[in-house]
Order: C-alpha cells, then structure tokens, then sequence
C-alpha cells in the first residue's frame, strides 16, 4: 500500500493518555502503544488489521484542553514518553506496514506557549502580531464572536490592556495566520515530524486557520430569533484559509507519500470539498454519521449527500466515534439489542465507500463511562467517552498496574475486553478482524462504486459496491424485527453480524434478523 494509501486504509484513533500505560503512573503513554501494535496489526488474521493510527496529541501541554492547548509542537509530554520512545513507536509500527499521523493543532497554542508570553508582554513586542488581539472599546469585547465551548470568544488581558481572541478555551489563544511568521513557524512544525519519519498529520479545527481581517460581527442565524445563535461567517471556513491550507500541503509535498486529514467544520457542508481540492487537504473529516438517528432513512441520507457533495478526486471518510462525542454504541444504546445495533454499524462503517476513521475501544463495544463528579477531568465534558482501554478483567483493566489508580475511571471491564473477546469467534473484537480484512482483500469494498438499492424496506439500506472484478452488496436493517430484502441475490453471504446466521449462498431473497448487517458477494 503506498501511492495514496491514505483511501484503503483503516485508520484507529488512540487517545493516547487512555489507551495503555507502561510505568504504572496510571497514564497511558507511548511505550504502551509499542507494546501493543501486535493487537493493532502483526500481518496475521489474529489481529485487528488496522493500517494507520492517529494519535491525539503528544506534545508538551498544561493539559487545559489534554494536549489540544500546546506549550512546545518541538517537544512530547513527559506524561506521554521522550524522543526515544517515540522513535521507537515509529520504526516498530513501521516495520509492521502501520502508518502514524500525528495531530497537529495549529489554530491556538497554549496561553503558556512562549510564543504567547511574548505576545502579551508589551503592545511593541515583536510577537505580539503572532496572536490575534483588539481594543474593545469601553471594557466590551471587540465583536460578538463566540468560544465553541462558550461563551464570548474575546479574553481581556491586563498587562497590555487588550483583548485576544480565543475560539476554545481562554488559555488556548489563537494564531494569526495573517502573519507570514506564523505561518513559517508553522510550516517549520510539519518539517519537524515529516523529518522524524511520521506518516502525516490529523490537523485540528483546519477550518478556523483564518479569520476577518476587519473582525467583522457574526450575523444571527435567525434575525427573528436572537436564542437561535450566530452563524460564524467571519470567524470560520472563510475563502482565505484554503491558501493557508494549500501552504501545509506544499510542506507535505516535498515529503513522499505523506498526508494530512483536515478537521473541518464547513459552514455548510457543501464547502466540505473545497478542502479537498487537488492542493489541499488529502483527506477531511466527514461528520455525518455523527449526527445520524440509527435509523436506515438518517444514514441513507448521510451517505446520499456525501456522495452528491464530493465529486470524483474527493475521497470520503467517515466517523462513528471520536473523543469529542458519545461512542455510538452508547448514542444507540437500546437495551438488549445495543450490541446487535453496534455490530450491524461496524459493518456499515467497512463496507461504505471512504476511509473508516475507528475509535480506539469500538471494535470491542466500549461504552462511554459515567465519571462521578470528582473525577471529571475536561472542562468541556468529554471525558465519558475518553476512559482507559479495556485490555482485561484485572482490576486495571489490563490498562495499567493493579496498584496504580487510573487517570480516568474504568468502565465495565469484565462486560468488555480483548482478553476475552481475542478469543471468542462471535466477539465484537472477532467481527471487526474479519470485516478489516473482507475490505482490504476485496476490491469492490475497497475503491468500487457505491450505489443505494431503490428496493429496500423503508427501514433498511442497501448498498451495491463494484469494481472491475467484484460485485457485493451489504443489506443492513435497522428494524428491531426480521426484515425481507426481495432481487437482491443471487450470491454468497461473506459474512453477517449476527453470530447466529448460517453462511452460504442465498437465492434472490435475504432474510435479515433484527439489526443484522450482512456481506453479500453477488454472482
Ligand atoms: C477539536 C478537538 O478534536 C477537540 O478535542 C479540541 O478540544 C478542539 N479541537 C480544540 O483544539
């Protein structure tokens, strides 16, 4: 896999802090990822068989944000590991064909970065145009912009008497990429890590690069309606920032084989392509599923529009589960059939036309986590869907020592864990392994055409995937009853979610149980 081997991957999303710690200090770090890259992928049907990790981020940080707010992109967390651990993560997860993009989060750094402390040291500093700061007149913020996790973007900073804009949190403010130095600076980042030898870059909040320069008011969503909130026409996805992501891309350029996946949140998802422009953007986040009802109407819907809105360079991805929302298993849940919901999904997110962006912990139906209320970590509350792997039903979770106390509280170990699960043919974990590899061996999963059946039940979705060589099909119902699926076949099940089907070849009809996804190759 090599010239664009960014569209047949699988790429498996490790919050890092959570998913293994190696010295007991109750951390997941980078020498715990080494150690476990033979569950990730070793070549053989044992393992996972995922091809890329993205890893959240690893660089020096107060930890306000949990990395998202950096102090030094030159650096790693000594929570998380040094530069020989991470050489060592590199070549080992090299040396088993897994590729590693790093996040990058070049919106904001932290407000401890130097680079900030010399931007609000004094109005004549010569970093002070690094950051973006305003007057304000008469003590009130510049302009109405808001923070995405509430509240007036604008923080007052009492040396120099001015506002600086944050889009996140107060102590991550943001750059300006108006600024050639900055974005120099930036650019000499990416160097860095393509020269240590990383495979890319997840770039966070790509879309919020660039901002008005006249700092313009955001216009309400709905004049009539002041509670209905601003649309961010002046703070986010302006026409500029695409020259400012076309910059990263030429960095990459020089690089061979690198790439970066844009998190982009278009005002519209119609602009979702404009990031994906032959110079920009390799791959960008999709997001839709992520607001998907479960039902067959919702998700047809998503990957209708997906298809309408990339033309033929774009490639898509899709998300089920990230660290900034609910696992979808959890979003789902619904009572006994929540793991069947879940199965039938794993099949829908493999089989679809796109990369598949998994979720450290979905491939063994890890569910998002109550924290009692003094465990709470982020401020924006998301640690539920951020606690440690799952790895056994030691009192650990197999995640760290049995003496050390976990940064976040376990979830229901001995009701999900790869021990167990590695071993059981009907696991969750088992059912992820063979829909990896259905997918990588088979061309019409892989890169064929996708085409929604018009004959379906109104709650269940259809897809047809073909390529020059293979025909397949994958029926999936969202009923919580058995659902007939008419002129589908003739062909062979290659594979179903329901532990209880009986593969073999079908006629024209396909019985579905309850939730059931299934794998058809058609003859
Ligand atoms: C998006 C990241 O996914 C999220 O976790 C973070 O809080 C914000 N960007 C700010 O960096």
């Amino acid at each position: 896999m090599s010239a664009g081997w960014w569209k047949k991957a699988v790429f498996y999303e490790i919050y890092v802090r959570s998913f293994a710690d190696s010295n007991g200090d109750g951390i997941g770090d980078l020498d715990g990822i080494t150690a476990h890259l033979d569950y990730l992928n070793d070549g053989t049907p044992e393992s996972l068989g995922v091809d890329a990790l993205w890893l959240s981020p690893i660089n020096p940080s107060p930890l306000r944000d949990f990395g998202y707010d950096v102090s030094d992109y030159c650096g790693i967390h000594p929570e998380l590991g040094d530069f020989a651990s991470f050489d060592r993560l590199l070549a080992e997860a090299h040396r088993r064909n897994i590729r590693v993009v790093l996040d990058l989060v070049p919106n904001h750094t932290s407000d401890q970065h130097p680079w900030f402390l010399e931007s609000r040291s004094s109005r004549r500093n010569h970093r002070r145009d690094w950051y973006i700061w305003a007057d304000g007149e008469f003590g009130h913020p510049p302009n109405n912009w808001l923070s995405t996790f509430g509240g007036s973007a604008w923080q007052y900073d009492e040396p120099t008497r001015a506002f600086y804009l944050h889009s996140f949190l107060p102590e991550q403010p943001d750059l300006n990429y108006r600024n050639p130095e900055v974005v120099a600076a930036m650019h000499d980042v990416l160097r860095f890590w393509l020269l240590r030898g990383v495979d890319g870059f997840r770039v966070d909040v790509i879309s919020y690069l660039m901002k008005d320069a006249a700092l313009r008011d955001n216009p309400p969503r709905d004049p009539a309606n002041p509670g209905a909130g601003l649309v961010p026409a002046f703070s986010q996805d302006l026409p500029e920032v695409h020259e400012v992501v076309r910059g990263l891309r030429r960095v990459l350029d020089d690089f061979v084989d690198r790439m970066m996946v844009g998190e982009v949140w278009p005002r519209d998802q119609r602009s979702l392509a404009d990031y994906l422009r032959p110079n920009e953007c390799h791959l960008a986040f999709n997001f839709r599923f992520l607001m998907c009802r479960y039902d067959a109407a919702s998700f047809r819907a998503a990957i209708e529009e997906t298809e309408t809105l990339l033309d033929d360079g774009a490639w898509p991805t899709y998300t089920l589960s990230n660290h900034d929302f609910a696992r979808h298993i959890s979003r789902y849940a619904e009572g006994a059939a929540t793991e069947a919901r879940a199965r039938m999904l794993a099949v829908l997110m493999t089989t679809v036309r796109g990369t598949p962006f998994l979720y450290y912990g979905e491939e063994i139906g890890m569910h998002n986590v109550e924290i009692p209320s003094g465990r709470r970590r982020d401020p924006a509350g998301r640690d539920s869907c951020r606690t440690p792997m799952q790895w056994s039903e030691a009192r650990s979770g197999g995640f760290t020592t049995a003496a050390a106390t976990p940064w976040l509280p376990l979830g229901d170990c001995a009701a999900a864990n790869v021990e167990r699960e590695r071993h059981d043919p009907h696991s969750m974990l088992s059912l992820y392994r063979r829909l990896i590899r259905l997918r990588r061996d088979n061309p019409a999963l892989l890169e064929g055409t996708l085409r929604v059946g018009a004959d379906a039940p109104a709650d269940c979705l259809v897809l047809i995937r073909e390529s020059a060589s293979h025909r397949m099909a994958v029926a999936l119902n969202f009923a919580g009853e058995r659902r007939r699926i008419t002129a589908i076949g003739p062909g062979v099940i290659a594979l179903s979610s329901d532990p209880d089907r009986n593969i073999g070849a079908i006629g024209e009809t396909l019985e579905l149980s309850a939730n059931e996804g299934v794998v058809l190759k058609l003859v």
